[in-house]
């Protein structure tokens, strides 16, 4: 089914609409030099200062990077659901893994494999969205008394002691195969307030950036699929243009 697009808004044009503080000045790095960790997380930092949850939900915790931009730019208590053993690609691959060479700086508790030895030394490969890196980035930084973590896959949560409109604000970058999007979503759906807002992650509607990263894929095929749900449950719905971020505030 055609629909229309999704209306974008720049960065600077969302600050006005909101009326919150002049937005600090941007990279606009391009597409190719993309990095969500500074490009995105300006964006976010912002949007979490301006709006100031009390509590906040992101699906999709990996290290607790997502976490610390919300736990640092407001006082917010923050629930945070990931895979207790880390997400594995159709092949049974880990999605997320690194080599690290000195073992003293990962968390203890981790998950790994060895694969031999180079000239750098042992090949060793840490499991970096399992177990103890779980969140490690929000303990590292003393902010742990603030973050409930859950450990689970975001389809099995069960939802039933949280009450309508208990979120402030939400994050979807969990599981990004489009049926784990529609699944957070409406998960998430009823417990965020009226006027709260939810952020989808790797969404853009760019043809080129869609066919070269599954994620991206799989979250826009989602938000597609749940457009007329979407388009009734939220005043707004605005991909924030250049960014991997959509926005909706809620009715
Ligand atoms: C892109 S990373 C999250 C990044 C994080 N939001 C941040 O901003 O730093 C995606 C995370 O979602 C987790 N994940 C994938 N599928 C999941 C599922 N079905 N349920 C819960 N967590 C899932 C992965 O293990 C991984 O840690």
């Amino acid at each position: 089914m055609n629909q229309s697009p999704i209306p974008a808004i720049s960065f600077g044009d969302l600050a006005r609409k909101l009326n919150g503080p002049c937005p600090p000045v941007t990279r606009n790095p391009g597409w190719a030099e993309w990095n969500t960790e500074v490009d995105d997380a300006i964006i976010l930092r912002y949007l979490y200062k301006h709006h100031q949850p009390r509590r906040h939900l992101e699906f999709g915790t990996w290290q607790g990077f997502g976490a610390c931009l919300c736990l640092e730019a407001s006082a917010a208590t923050v629930w945070t659901l990931n895979l207790p053993d880390g997400e594995a690609k159709d092949d049974g691959s880990w999605a997320y893994g690194e080599r690290v060479i000195d073992d003293a700086k990962a968390p203890p508790g981790a998950i790994t494999a060895n694969y031999g030895q180079d000239e750098s030394g042992p090949r060793t490969y840490h499991r970096t969205d399992a177990a103890s890196y779980i969140g490690r980035l929000y303990r590292e930084k003393q902010l742990g008394h603030r973050v409930c973590q859950i450990y689970c896959d975001s389809r099995d949560w069960d939802t039933h002691g949280y009450p309508e409109g208990f979120f402030d604000s939400v994050f979807i970058d969990g599981g990004h195969q489009t049926e784990v999007v529609i699944s957070d979503t409406r998960k998430a759906l009823p417990l965020l307030r009226p006027g709260g807002f939810m952020l989808w992650h790797d969404f853009c509607p760019h043809p080129d950036i869609i066919a070269g990263s599954p994620s991206v894929q799989g979250v826009t095929a989602a938000i597609e699929t749940m457009r007329a749900e979407l388009t009734d449950q939220f005043a707004t719905l605005e991909w924030i243009d250049p960014s991997f971020i959509l926005l909706g505030i809620k009715r």
